[in-house]
């Protein structure tokens, strides 16, 4: 058997850093080296979660001890990874960042929703979608892993697009639920447990940036409309499209049945409208939905876990694919 590969995880005390030291602690095909925290060394500091999970301790952030290891996995703070990334890159170390400071493409865009982050040449940079992405992957050396919005979004809708299936020229609209997980484990005034116990409420319309991200992707409007739920994690989307004509419930299960044949991770549900309840804790994405015959909309339901398959399950699913490991390893 070849040798584990030795690699890191910097902000490994966040809620998507804690997720990926639990996974590859206990990946067969990783050696987790390094964890690091924002703090200077401080042996005494643990995460009660990761008790005899892992044993290591945990570390200030060190380039040059990253830049030793195959791998790093960057669980930062977007103006964090936005600086650590290229220097990493350069030492030759494959990076798999899931913040968002370089998903988008057009320089422009970055410039306007992640001012902090430097030019950089996009040789080898991949998105990381697994499931639209996969024959890249193996090249790459910044593995730039999607939001958690937009992973749902683009893998209920990156096949009906592809194969012409939407009305052309018209916009989707994502109404979407999130647990507050998705904001990170620094509490604010709206995800205090007394805000949003017994709430749900509305934010970030047309000013989130994870828009960018899907529009990117899918080449047309996207209205988003993100909402808080009083859950700890997990992400519902409702998603509203118009057919383009002639377009049947058999064309879009067939699409999307296509598309992911080979799809460890996506479940597809048909008229059984996926819950959050079942995609928890897991890396899967369901995707349901429903076609109006006579009007040709179409609502498709997608879920997913916003820790796992929204960030720290999906970036191990790439670095899986990255090695030539299978795409399950320490994911199932
Ligand atoms: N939460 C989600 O559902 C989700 C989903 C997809 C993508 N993401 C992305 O993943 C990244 C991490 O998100 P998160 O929710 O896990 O955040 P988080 O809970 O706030 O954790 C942030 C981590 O980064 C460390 N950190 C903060 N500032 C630092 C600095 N200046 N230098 C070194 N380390 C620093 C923190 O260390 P300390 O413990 O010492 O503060 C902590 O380990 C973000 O870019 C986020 O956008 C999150």
């Amino acid at each position: 058997m070849s040798e584990a590969l030795r690699v890191g995880v910097a902000g490994a005390t966040g809620y998507a850093g804690r997720e990926l030291v639990r996974l590859l602690a206990r990946h067969p095909g990783a050696a987790l080296r390094v964890a690091t925290v924002s703090t200077p060394a401080d042996e005494s500091r643990e995460v009660p979660s990761l008790r005899g999970v892992w044993k290591g301790g945990f570390r200030p952030l060190a380039l040059d001890e990253l830049s030793a290891l195959s791998a790093v996995f960057l669980a930062l703070p977007e103006s964090v990874a936005a600086k650590v990334a290229p220097t990493l890159v350069d030492a030759g170390v494959r990076v798999f960042d899931l913040s968002g400071a370089f998903r988008l493409r057009d320089a422009e865009a970055r410039k306007r929703w992640y001012p902090e982050s430097p030019e950089l040449s996009r040789d080898g940079v991949v998105y990381g979608l697994t499931e639209m992405h996969r024959d890249e992957l193996p090249g790459a050396k910044l593995v730039t892993c999607p939001g958690c919005y937009p992973t749902a979004a683009l893998l209920a809708l990156g096949p009906l697009v592809a194969a012409n299936l939407l009305a052309p020229g018209q916009g989707v609209i994502v109404d979407a639920k999130s647990g507050i997980s998705g904001a990170g484990k620094a509490p604010s005034t709206r995800t205090h447990f007394s805000e949003l116990h017994g709430n749900v409420a509305a934010y970030g319309i047309f000013g989130h940036r994870h828009v960018a991200e899907m529009e990117q992707d899918l080449g047309r409007s996207v209205t988003f409309v993100p909402h808080l739920v009083p859950l700890n994690r997990g992400i519902l989307e409702t998603i509203y499209a118009q057919l383009a004509g002639g377009v049947t419930d058999a064309d879009v299960s067939g699409a999307l049945q296509a598309a992911y044949a080979d799809a460890p991770f996506v479940r597809l549900t048909g008229s059984t409208l996926p819950e959050i309840q079942d995609v928890a804790y897991t890396n899967f994405c369901d995707i349901g939905w429903k076609v109006d015959a006579a009007t040709g909309r179409l609502v498709v339901v997608a879920c997913l876990d916003n820790l796992l398959k929204g960030a720290a399950g999906q970036a191990v699913q790439n670095f899986n694919v990255a090695f030539g490991l299978d795409e399950r390893e320490g994911l199932e």
